[in-house]
């Protein structure tokens, strides 16, 4: 019991110690919240961020036809809660630094009879304002030795009435941080890769060490390296989620950055913060130390919202993240950039600052302060456009020459095959000719043999019909003696059956018989011999038909082959004659192909001659607009369009350089023109209150093509990104 109490004493002390070295705290507090309260009264709008200037701010008339975010007024959060109600629940929990052995130890040793006493509210709410700066360099809270060691942090240095000052370091992966203050930093153990390296910041106003609502967070970048960005894309990254502020995703070397994220209210809503490393594969080196400090609602040191990065000095330096003061020609300008950066309004020699300047940092190393993708200026996009132009035209010239050159190689090729095929044709007349005539002539012959068979066949039918009459004769010489013969026998019969019989007739009969018969005899022999002759004759006209009909088929075989002939004849004419025709029709092509050849390696000349005249063109005009790169208001000067920063720029509402030459966007090398041998600075001076810059950047170092409604922009890879001197005047 004893000694618990010698524990809390100091911290009592201490307390009563803190509004002194924190330099008024309090009275700074009630000033600001009497001072919202009474602009609030009279219809000011609540804008703590040019607290306690603002509300002298004359409007500004933005610069005519330039649309520019940077003029869109915006407004902070209300004033935030200034009294912390000390009958606040507070919950126990086992998290960083608090043990089940502090929380118990306090909560059970002390309570009061009015109301109950609630350790952690008093040391730590408070403690946590109280801070102090360790031998080391780090923040830290003075407490006594052994409060130091209950709380898990680490001493370090010495404060006033005999106690430590009490760092909190986290050195580990996947850890939660609920404590002011807290530093994370790498491992001591070399971060293996790919791999993932993620701290939570827990912020919620129910926790006993959290005696104040939280609005913000502050990281402090003490030391930041990882990889540096390919083509200016991270390939190690470091994000930030869970915050209301949209921190831009960063890599490479970042000591001495910091960032303000924003948070809803951790009295109303408790939040989970989490920054996420993210390692690719590869070595080299990642180590960081980030001071995450936990900025009370209501301070007058919040940021104001959406600035990512807020300078509350008079003078100082701004720069990208990843921009360091080193020679080479390495991208270090990050992809998907798009913050601001806003500067509070400071009193300078007691009058409230009128512009704010900005000029590059000097370099000792060979940096470049100001090197931000180099624009397209119009004149630079249209000549790249008519270098692809000049490019197509040019493969067209080829493409035409190349079929001329074909054509002509076909023409000969073709003139050759007809000149062949004439010779062929002409070579065929001759035999089918020869043929012809032997069809012709064999032809004569068969016709003149039919008239010879005509004449035997007419002959043969003459002796037919003798033959044929001899034996009609011949037939009837026999028809009378069968009737003399029927006679005689009828005769003899008669004579015979005579009673009595007539021997006379008889004789007579029979004589006249034997003469019947003989004839009979005599007129079968005429008949044989005239069939025999009319046989022969018949056969005769047989063979005669027969030979005339043969002789005809020979006729009409013959007539065929003349036909064949003729018509092989008329072929090979008419063979002749297109092969003529196709040797002409070649030998046309022939002449004609060397023309076009000609007239196709002419056009051929004069599209590379267009091409070499575009790209010499694009060239002057990208150079021109490297060099006119800092007027991002679209003008012309010089007779060219000047630059646009359309892609990659620094956002510098109205400011003017010495000449008065007004603009909004920087980009390229605007305001340090001449790196070497000697680098240059165009200061630019901005009256726009509150001072403020967005930077933004694209998600490529590489050509962006053309397209609907895109300007085409080269590939540009050598940015360093910008460092700048601001000062307020
Ligand atoms: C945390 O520490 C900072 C100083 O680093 C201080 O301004 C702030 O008020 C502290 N936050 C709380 C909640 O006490």
């Amino acid at each position: 019991m004893a000694g618990a109490i010698e524990i809390f004493l100091p911290f009592t002390l201490m307390c009563t110690a803190i509004w002194a070295c924190e330099d008024g705290q309090v009275d700074h507090l009630t000033a600001r919240q009497s001072l919202d309260e009474q602009l609030q009264a009279n219809s000011y709008p609540a804008n703590p961020w040019v607290f306690p200037y603002y509300y002298n701010i004359q409007p500004r008339l933005p610069f005519a036809g330039y649309a520019d975010a940077a003029r869109i007024p915006f407004y902070r959060k209300s004033p935030g809660y200034f009294a912390k109600n000390v009958n606040d629940g507070y919950r126990q929990e086992d998290r960083l630094g608090f043990g089940n052995l502090g929380a118990n130890l306090f909560s059970s040793l002390f309570t009061l009879p009015t109301r109950p006493f609630r350790p952690f509210a008093n040391l730590v709410g408070r403690m946590d304002a109280c801070t102090c700066t360790s031998s080391s360099g780090d923040a830290g809270i003075c407490t006594s030795a052994l409060a130091c060691s209950l709380l898990s942090r680490k001493p370090s240095g010495s404060c006033n009435l005999g106690r430590v000052c009490c760092v909190d370091v986290l050195a580990t992966c996947g850890g939660t941080v609920t404590l002011n203050n807290t530093y994370w930093q790498s491992p001591s153990t070399p971060v293996s890769a790919p791999s993932t390296c993620a701290l939570t910041v827990r912020l919620d106003s129910t926790l006993a060490e959290q005696a104040l609502p939280i609005c913000q967070i502050r990281l402090d970048f003490v030391s930041f390296t990882t990889a540096q960005p390919t083509a200016g894309t991270c390939t190690d990254t470091f994000q930030v989620s869970g915050a209301t502020t949209v921190a831009p995703t960063i890599c490479g070397n970042n000591d001495g950055q910091h960032m303000y994220l924003d948070v809803p209210s951790s009295a109303s809503t408790p939040t989970d913060v989490r920054l996420t490393f993210n390692f690719a594969a590869g070595m080299t080196t990642r180590s960081w130390k980030i001071k995450i400090a936990l900025l009370p609602c209501g301070t007058t040191y919040l940021a104001p919202t959406d600035c990512l990065q807020y300078f509350s000095a008079a003078s100082g330096r701004v720069k990208s993240f990843n921009w360091q003061d080193v020679a080479g020609t390495a991208t270090r300008q990050l992809n998907n950039q798009d913050y601001n950066i806003c500067f509070r309004t400071e009193l300078v020699s007691s009058q409230r600052a009128t512009q704010m300047c900005l000029s590059i940092c000097a370099v000792s190393n060979g940096g470049d302060a100001f090197s931000i993708t180099t624009p397209t200026s119009t004149d630079a996009a249209a000549a790249t456009a008519a270098v692809v132009t000049a490019t197509t035209n040019l493969a067209k010239a080829q493409t035409t020459l190349t079929n001329a050159q074909a054509t002509l190689a076909t023409a000969q090729t073709t003139l050759a095959d007809a000149q062949t095929a004439l010779t062929n044709a002409q070579n065929n007349i001759a035999p089918t000719q020869a043929a012809l005539t032997a069809a012709q002539d064999a032809l004569a012959t068969a016709q003149d043999a039919v008239p010879v068979a005509e004449t035997a066949l007419t002959d043969a039918q003459g002796a037919l019909t003798t033959a044929e009459t001899d034996l009609a004769t011949a037939q009837g010489t026999l028809t009378d003696a069968r009737t003399a013969l029927n006679k005689a026998y009828i005769d003899l019969a008669a004579a015979m059956a005579a009673i009595p019989p007539d021997y006379a007739a008889i004789d007579v009969a029979r004589a006249a018989l034997t003469t019947a018969q003989t004839a009979i005899i005599d007129a079968l022999a005429v008949v044989d011999g005239a069939q025999t002759v009319a046989n022969t004759a018949q056969t005769n006209v047989n063979n005669a038909q027969t030979t005339l009909t043969n002789k005809q088929t020979a006729v009409t075989d013959a007539q065929t082959a003349v036909d064949t002939a003729q018509l092989a004849a008329v072929n090979a004419q008419t063979a002749v004659t297109d092969a003529q025709t196709a040797v002409d029709t070649a030998q046309t092509n022939v002449n004609n192909a060397p023309a076009a050849v000609t007239d196709a390696q002419t056009a051929v000349t004069t599209a590379q001659a267009a091409l070499t005249a575009a790209q010499t063109a694009a060239a002057n005009a990208v150079a021109s607009a490297a060099a006119l790169s800092g007027v991002g208001t679209s003008a012309i000067v010089n007779g060219v369009n000047t630059a646009t920063c359309l892609y990659d720029f620094l956002l510098i509402s109205s400011a003017q350089d010495s000449t008065n030459v007004e603009a909004d966007r920087y980009c390229g090398n605007a305001l340090n023109p001449a790196t070497t041998p000697i680098a240059t600075s165009v200061p630019v001076c901005t009256p726009i209150k509150p001072f403020r810059m967005t930077f933004q950047t694209d998600n490529t170092e590489e050509a962006v093509a053309a397209g609907a409604n895109i300007l085409p922009a080269p590939a540009d890879t050598a940015n360093t990104g910008f460092c700048l001197d601001y000062q307020e005047k």
